[in-house]
Parts: structure tokens; sequence; C-alpha cells
């Protein structure tokens, strides 16, 4: 494991990331696949404008090809990842697609997605899957996303909410260690004020919703493990060090136990879908 020390917290999840790709892509991928294909089917691919679709923190890119083929036509769909790790991993699924003129529509490159201005003309749709909440400021990024769509574009975004809008303490748990120590409970959640935002910024808000899945684990060592070993806590692991996660790891297995033959948890996601208004009031 390579020293994180001196790291910026940006460069600390870009490498963290890039580390875990592969097995991020196998083990934490396929459990998340609902929420992704719920924000894939909300996008009414008949009523964007045109433009491109950039779909920032596109990990392994797995809605790279899903959503090319969810709009059909000629646009291209550009992912945007920190982690060179995970842009290898989602070039490698684009260049493994029989299709070449879907092959022609999508790319992934390496970047920092919180800004998008240099990454072409407006586009018609921002769409991201589980990268807002680790971002810097995630309030201030997705109206920023917001203001950088073509009039009458959409942005779909899902992400794991902070602490107070989580049901699943399970799963907050994991997100967030210091809920282990009944910590961060107080704290006002970002995304608070977040849809009276979205309106005084010119959005339309159409769907407002935190649905929720079932993740199924043998145990509640091996959710943390996987969570660790192909997810977000991998950057703490790279932090603080193994000796920090076996603690946090042995409260974890203290307090939540195995259920029957397994150990299922059933986290929601907030998931938002706004339209930038065409047309705004000159009175
Ligand atoms: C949980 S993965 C989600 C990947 C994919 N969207 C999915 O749903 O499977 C989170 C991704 O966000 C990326 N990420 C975090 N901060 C980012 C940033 N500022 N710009 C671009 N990507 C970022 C990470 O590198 C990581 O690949």
């Amino acid at each position: 494991m390579s020293s994180a020390k001196g790291l910026t917290r940006t460069q600390l999840l870009a490498e963290s990331w890039t580390t875990v790709a592969q097995q991020y892509e196998k083990r934490l991928a396929p459990l998340f696949q609902p929420w992704l294909d719920q924000l894939v089917g909300a996008v009414d691919a008949g009523q964007l404008p045109e433009g491109p679709v950039i779909v920032p923190a596109c990990g392994p890119g797995i809605e790279l090809l899903m959503l090319a083929r969810a709009i059909p036509g000629e646009r291209q769909v550009i992912g945007i990842d920190l982690a060179q790790g995970m842009v290898d991993v989602a070039q490698a699924r684009l260049q493994a697609c029989s299709d070449s003129l879907l092959r022609q529509r999508v790319s992934a490159c390496a970047g920092d997605a919180c800004k998008l201005a240099g990454f072409g003309p407006p586009p018609a749709l921002i769409f991201s899957c589980f990268g807002l909440q680790q971002m810097p400021e995630p309030q201030e990024v997705l109206l920023g996303w917001l203001a950088a769509l073509e009039p009458g574009g959409l942005l779909a975004v899902a992400y794991w909410p902070p602490p107070a809008g989580q049901r699943e303490i399970a799963f907050s748990s994991l997100t967030d260690p210091g809920l282990l120590k009944g910590g961060a409970m107080g704290q006002p959640a970002w995304d608070e004020e977040i849809s009276s935002r979205i309106m005084e910024a010119g959005g339309d808000l159409l769907i407002d919703d935190s649905p929720n899945h079932n993740m199924a684990f043998d145990s509640p060592a091996e959710c943390f493990e996987v969570m660790m070993d192909a997810g977000p806590l991998h950057s703490r692991l790279l932090r603080y060090g193994p000796e920090h996660m076996q603690t946090l790891k042995n409260s974890y297995c203290k307090r939540f136990r195995r259920t029957g033959s397994g150990f299922v948890i059933s986290p929601n996601a907030r998931r938002l879908i706004i339209r930038r208004q065409s047309i705004r009031s000159a009175l």
C-alpha cells in the first residue's frame, strides 16, 4: 500500500479509486446496478435539446453504453472520472463492445468533473450516479452542472445522502464511520435546501425521490470488507491504515448482526431529475 501522507483529498480519492477499480466493477457495481437502471430509466431521451451527454464520475463506465443505447442518434456520450484506473476499465469495456457505431459515440477520459468548463458545447444531459457525494461542496457542484446545461437540458443525479437522509443505518455507518461513535448525526445535511436552490437557479425538479434496494452479503464482516476492498472505505484505509480499519470493522460487526442466513441491508439513494428551464422570465 502506498503512503497517503501529504495527498490532498482529491489526490487520495484518485489513488484509492484507481487501486480498487477492478474490484469495484466486479463486487460493488453489480449491487449498485438497480439504482443505475432506475436513473437511466428516468431520462426522457425524446425531450433532450441539442448537445452531448456528459457523465461525471463514470467509474468503470457501465452507464456509458447504457445511455448510448437509451438515447438513439449520433450524440456523443463522454464519461469523466478522477481515477485513471477507472478510466482504463471503462475504456476496456468500450473497446470490447461489438457495435462499432456505439463505440464511435462513447468515450471516457480522466479529469475532475466538479467543473465542466472545457468539455465542449453545452451538454443536453449531465448524468451522474454515486459520484456527487464524494465531491467537495456537492451542492455547488450540482448547481454548476445545472448552469452548464443547454437550456431545456436534463440533469440526472443519484447520490448517497448524508446521514440525516439515509434510512439504513447499517449503510451510513459504512460510508460515514463516525456514526459508529454516534458523532455525525447532529451535523446539518449538505442537501437540506437543495430543492429550493435548484428552483432559484432556474431548474424544474421533475423527480426527487429516495428509492431503496436490497444488498445481500454473507455477514456484516463481508459487507465491511467489500466496502473497504472495492469501495468508498478504501480511501480511509489508505489514509489511516489497517489497524484503524480493523478497529472500525470490529465495532461494525459488534453493532450489526447477521440475520438468518446472511446480512441484507436496504439503503436508499436520493435521485434527482432536473430540467434547466428554456426561457427565463425577463421581468
Ligand atoms: C462509487 S463510484 C461510481 C461509479 C459509477 N458512476 C457507478 O455508478 O458505478 C464513484 C466514482 O466517483 C469518482 N469521482 C470522485 N470524485 C470525482 C471528481 N471530482 N471528478 C470525477 N470523478 C470523481 C471516483 O473516482 C469513482 O470512480
